[in-house]
């Protein structure tokens, strides 16, 4: 066991299309399966032309998983089954457990100059909370506390508790956390993770190192940990923004198509029966 988490591997994101014809870049997703347990899905939206993504991600339903929606830049309206209806504005995030079911939209609208940015994660949930009740967390950029170090780093708490400073996303089954870090140039930046956690970055903007790599990973780059007790990032003249996410595995089959996520096919198979015959919301 290594004491820093070395790379694993860098994935870097790829052009996709989702809902009804918006364009992302998808760092992982179904073919990774269980490369990221517990996690499912990394997806990143950028773009400041409203074709890209003004046709959103109109009804749709999701069943066994939480979705994780994270905006930098621009707006998302949402609306759902349950009648929850908002704004997800610059610097908030919606952490959306579907439980054992939820309908929805996703539409995101950008911001006064077009742009539209951020990122969605799936996470998955254990064969015991797949059926729970749905819940939504809204929380709006000021209810994340944001840390700066001595060195200058600056920490955004949005789930995981650093140097005792607890991000408002709590009581998640998979024991997440979810940091937005800004690390400034000529800097070692070492930050604790928790032993047999699944860990990842996923890089926003400038250039860093992980560890002992000397592979310098850049905007896009999405980097796989092997486990550890902690994570080393550098910089060199240039500072890091990046997304530093963690989760612990379930280790159960994954049964998944679209956007629902089961452990065995006959699961899938009631859930889009359900959602055919209108008793899908429970
Ligand atoms: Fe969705």
């Amino acid at each position: 066991m290594n004491r820093n988490r070395t790379v694993k591997k860098i994935f870097t994101a790829n052009p996709t299309r989702e809902g009804a014809g918006v364009h992302l870049k998808r760092a992982f997703g179904y073919k990774e399966v269980p490369l990221f347990d517990p996690f499912l899905l990394f997806d990143h939206f950028g773009s400041n032309d409203s074709r890209d993504y003004i046709k959103g991600f109109p009804w749709h339903p999701h069943r066994g998983i939480e979705t994780i929606t994270y905006i930098l830049r621009g707006t998302v309206e949402h609306g759902d089954s349950m009648g929850n209806k908002g704004v997800i504005g610059s610097g908030d995030v919606q952490w959306m457990t579907a439980g054992s079911g939820i309908i929805h939209q996703e539409m995101p609208k950008g911001d006064e100059n077009g742009y539209n940015w951020g990122f969605q994660l799936w996470a998955n949930l254990p064969k015991s909370y797949k059926m729970m009740s749905p819940r939504y967390r809204d929380v709006k950029s000021s209810e994340i506390p944001e840390l700066i170090t001595a060195r200058g780093v600056k920490i955004k708490i949005i789930s995981g508790n650093v140097n005792g400073i607890v991000g408002p996303v709590q009581d998640i089954v998979i024991d997440p956390e979810y940091l937005d870090i800004t690390v400034p140039a000529k800097t070692d930046f070492i930050h604790p993770t928790k032993l047999g956690h699944t860990c990842f970055a996923y890089v926003i903007e400038g250039k860093g190192y992980f560890s002992d790599e000397k592979k310098t990973v850049a905007n896009e780059d999405l980097v796989l940990l092997n486990d550890g007790e902690q994570v080393v990032i550098s910089t060199d003249a240039e500072s890091v923004h990046f997304l530093l996410i963690a989760g612990k595995p379930l280790g159960e089959p994954v049964a998944w198509y679209g956007p629902i996520v089961m452990n065995t096919q006959a699961e899938l198979k009631i859930a889009f029966e359900e959602y055919r015959n209108g008793t899908f919301i429970k």
